[in-house]
């Protein structure tokens, strides 16, 4: 084997083992000069599930907002696979770092014509079958394709937004409190399907929380923001030694 290998194929072998996100220095100030984020750095690797947890406004969506460029970060800052997300087509970018938000975002119409939207808008269309295969992967019978999303319940919803989201085969998806709005067991259905997603597809998830024993169900490291900063990194299972007095006091730890 050559010992020469050129630059550019040593940072693919090294993205191809390395993390699937990497965020460098990621900073955000606002239109006021508020400093929103405070140069964040985190890797996360591919085929985990990372929980984000941290008090109110304290920068948890901004950060993953910035995985998908729902906000435009400075290049150099995101690298999704070791490039620079800035230097992709942003709507590739979407299909391949999905996301869901607190409440479902579906349109009229029925669950069908939701789940074809993604791939309609890159000249596919989805069979009857593949729907049915993707309200499958959601934990959704098939019988719901041709339900009206008006008579879907808020659970029933957000499992119809996240097959709408695998409909564009996304590797990464970015869930910013996606069962905060929901009951027990529409909740739970939720956590099945993300912990079935992880298993048999690789899926890397980011995952805002505020319920530390959720991310304690799904999670396998958790980062902790306050104002604006990551102040730690930790595997789920020693959450209980945060350091940071805030963070402690969020995760209800003594302090
Ligand atoms: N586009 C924006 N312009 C100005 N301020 C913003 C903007 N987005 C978020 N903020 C502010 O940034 C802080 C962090 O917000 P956010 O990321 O939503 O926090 P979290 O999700 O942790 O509750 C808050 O103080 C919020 O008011
Ligand atoms: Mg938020």
């Amino acid at each position: 084997m050559s010992d020469f290998r050129d630059e550019a194929e040593e940072h693919l072998l090294s993205s191809q083992h390395g993390a699937k996100i990497e965020v460098r220095d990621l900073t955000k100030v606002s239109d006021k000069g508020l400093m929103i984020l405070n140069k964040v750095n985190v890797d996360i690797p591919r085929g985990v599930v990372m929980g984000v947890m941290g008090p109110s406004g304290s920068g948890k969506s901004t950060l993953l907002r910035a995985l998908n460029r729902m906000w435009e970060p400075a290049p150099g800052c995101v690298f999704l696979d070791g490039v620079d997300i800035c230097e992709l087509d942003v709507l590739s970018l979407r299909r391949k770092v999905g996301m869901l938000f607190q409440l479902p975002v579906l349109f009229q119409g029925s669950v069908a014509d939701n789940i074809r939207y993604g791939p309609q808008l890159n000249g596919k269309k989805l069979s009857e079958e593949e729907v049915c295969k993707l309200l499958a992967l959601a934990d959704l019978d098939s019988s719901f394709s041709s339900t009206s999303v008006g008579e879907l319940s808020i659970g029933q919803a957000q499992r119809v937004a996240l097959a709408r989201t695998l409909a564009n085969d996304p590797d990464v998806l970015l869930l910013d409190e996606p069962t905060s709005a929901l009951d027990p067991i529409s909740t739970q259905n939720i956590e099945d399907v993300l912990a079935r997603l992880k298993k048999d597809f690789g899926m890397t998830i980011v995952m805002v929380s505020h319920s530390v024993k959720q991310i304690q169900r799904i999670a396998d490291m958790v980062c902790l923001v306050v104002n604006g900063e990551i102040v730690e990194i930790l595997g789920v299972q020693r959450l209980s030694e945060a350091k940071h007095p805030t963070a402690r006091a969020f995760l209800h730890l003594n302090t």
